[in-house]
């Protein structure tokens, strides 16, 4: 009976990670360009709540080190954006353009160390679900 528990819990993990290939953010998902557009973007959206330099020291959580842990580790970007997108600024949310809200999590991804690369981030939900945060 345990052995048979066993199985049934492996096999959707086994069938998840068999049907898609995930990339880490480690690899270089962004480019430089995109994270400069980012920053310009979070400088005039996010930092009055935010904090310029990504350290919260208000309501809002901050988006660098040990809140970035927390909210971001173990996550997929296409997590991420959904929340961005859906619930950001809070006063205006649901209006940052797609493009926008990708410039701001490569400027966040920057700032948390994680280095650019060649391709650009993708826009489109189901490729940013396979980018995954390690944690
Ligand atoms: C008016 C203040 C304000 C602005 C502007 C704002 N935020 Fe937020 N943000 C908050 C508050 C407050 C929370 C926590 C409550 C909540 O989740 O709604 C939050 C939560 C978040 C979270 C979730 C944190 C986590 O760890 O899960 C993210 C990500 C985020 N904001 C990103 C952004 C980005 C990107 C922008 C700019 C496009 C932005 N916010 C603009 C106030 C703000």
């Amino acid at each position: 009976m345990m052995k048979f528990g066993a199985v049934l819990c492996l096999l959707p993990g086994w069938l998840g990670s068999a049907a898609m290939a995930q990339t880490s953010v480690a690899g270089g998902v962004y480019t430089e360009a995109e994270a400069q557009r980012g920053q310009a973007a979070y400088a005039s959206k996010c930092a009055s709540c935010h904090g310029r330099d990504l350290n919260s020291k208000g309501d809002a959580p901050g988006l660098v080190g040990e809140p970035f842990t927390f909210g971001w580790k173990g996550q997929t970007l296409g997590e991420r954006f959904a929340r961005i997108k859906e619930s950001m600024p809070p006063n205006d949310a649901g209006n940052l353009a797609d493009q926008m809200v990708v410039d701001v999590m490569a400027y966040v991804l920057k700032v948390n160390g994680y280095p650019p690369g060649a391709a650009a981030l993708p826009t489109e939900a189901a490729k940013l679900e396979q980018i995954v945060i390690p944690k």
